[in-house]
């Protein structure tokens, strides 16, 4: 995994790359801004990574899939690197375990928190850790940072208290032995899984619980090991034998065969009157359908369905009784950029069109303009403290609040 390369060329592209990071608040400090400026990203890489995408701002590179072809390990694109080395809110001489490794973060993580400081860097994969060391030793940063085989979801026997945990391994709750190896006030930062939508949230301890400072829109690959879940996935055959599938993080609803035969039936469309400009994020409307549609899913449609071929559609959806509904966008009137819908099947489809329409009107109405906040509360702390304006979803170490500020 040793790259031979112009080290002028890379100088060069490491530069742009910083520019853009800091254009784009992904950098916020000079220590991070050093960090991505000396080391050599492409020595983390597979061999015959093209150095635009080692350098790219968003790109992350795939080095391991499972027997169905699921990534299981890769290089963190450029841009969610910084972002949670800057929500870590690092400082030289600091503890810090990176969870999931490959050496490329931990390098930045040694780089930040300098001499003094101490770098722990665990994957449950032995050959993950294996390519760590080694490309760890090429650029001579071996001696800077621990790398082990261990399984996060058990913490790191002998290390810690860390003033810094980055989990960056999509994670559904947070193991309660983050917060045994956590200081009092430390940091934890994780991509967390809430209902299949995932946000990377930067957390700092208050006493019994997290709080979070901000977070960042980013896929990760799934956690493995005791940590990790099974989601439940309900297939929909087309009458072609082509699959749409909704996948439900926990809570399916009960007594799914209503669904049998649904693809069969009209399809049928509610628009919201809610739009948005071309080019706007609406990340947050699937984190609100997240927390707030009953029957809330993924979905997924195999090449050649009909749902495949139609324009703006999102892989969201929510299930009510016989019926299902997902996310649409259509043009709007007079260039008023695309306006939210919902696109339904079966003797309920209706219904379920209805209430996501709801919810896009709710997300518009309490949601749309601000960001929100999220606090996790593990078993044990005192619940009677959440405040009484959050909503509450159940973990299960603990529960995770989230509230959306008023304007
Ligand atoms: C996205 S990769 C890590 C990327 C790396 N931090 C970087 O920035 O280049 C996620 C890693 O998490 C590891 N992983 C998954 N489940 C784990 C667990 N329970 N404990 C430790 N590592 C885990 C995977 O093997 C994978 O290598």
């Amino acid at each position: 995994m040793v790259q031979v390369v112009d080290a002028e060329r890379t100088a060069e592209m490491r530069d742009v790359l910083v520019a853009e990071l800091r254009t784009q608040g992904m950098i916020m400090s000079d220590a991070v801004e050093a960090a991505f400026r000396r080391v050599p990203r492409e020595q983390f890489m597979p061999d015959d990574t093209d150095l635009a995408v080692v350098y790219g701002y968003d790109r992350s590179v795939v080095t391991k899939r499972d027997g169905h072809g699921r990534a299981m390990s890769s290089v963190s694109a450029a841009y969610i690197q910084a972002r949670m080395l800057e929500l870590a809110d690092l400082r030289p001489g600091m503890t810090v375990l990176e969870v999931g490794s490959g050496g490329l973060n931990a390098a930045y993580l040694a780089e930040v928190v300098g001499s003094q400081g101490r770098v722990v860097s665990i994957d449950i994969d032995p050959e993950v850790i294996d390519r760590a060391a080694s490309a760890l030793d090429a650029i001579g940063h071996s001696s800077r940072v621990r790398v082990l085989v261990a399984d996060a979801e058990r913490g790191v026997p002998g290390e810690g208290p860390f003033d810094a945990i980055i989990v960056t391994v999509g994670a559904w709750d947070v193991a309660p032995a983050w917060l045994r190896q956590l200081r009092p006030d430390g940091v934890l930062v994780l991509p967390l899984i809430m209902n299949n939508v995932t946000r990377v949230i930067g957390f700092r301890r208050d006493g019994d619980h997290l709080v979070s400072t901000a977070t960042e829109v980013a896929g990760f690959v799934p956690m493995q090991g005791d940590g990790s879940r099974t989601d439940q996935v309900l297939e929909l055959p087309e009458p072609s034998g082509r699959k749409v599938r909704l996948t439900f993080d926990s809570d399916a609803p009960a007594n799914m065969s209503q669904l049998d035969g649904v693809l069969a039936t009209d399809q049928i469309e509610v628009w919201s009157g809610v739009t948005i400009e071309h080019g706007v994020s609406f990340a947050d409307l699937h984190l609100w359908l997240a927390w707030y549609a009953d029957g809330f899913c993924r979905l997924s449609a195999d090449e050649g369905t009909a749902l495949a071929a139609q324009k703006r559609w999102f892989p969201f959806a929510v299930v009510q009784e016989a019926g299902f509904a997902y996310l649409a966008l259509r043009d709007a009137l007079e260039g008023a950029g695309a306006e939210f819908g919902a696109r339904a099947y079966g003797a309920d489809g209706q219904v379920a069109a209805a209430a996501m329409v709801e919810q896009i009107r709710a997300w518009d109405r309490e949601g749309h303009r601000t960001s929100p906040t999220f606090a996790y509360w593990p078993t044990g702390s005192d619940p009677a403290r959440i405040s009484a304006d959050a909503t509450v979803m159940d973990k299960t170490h603990g529960v995770l609040t989230i509230s959306w500020p008023r304007e």
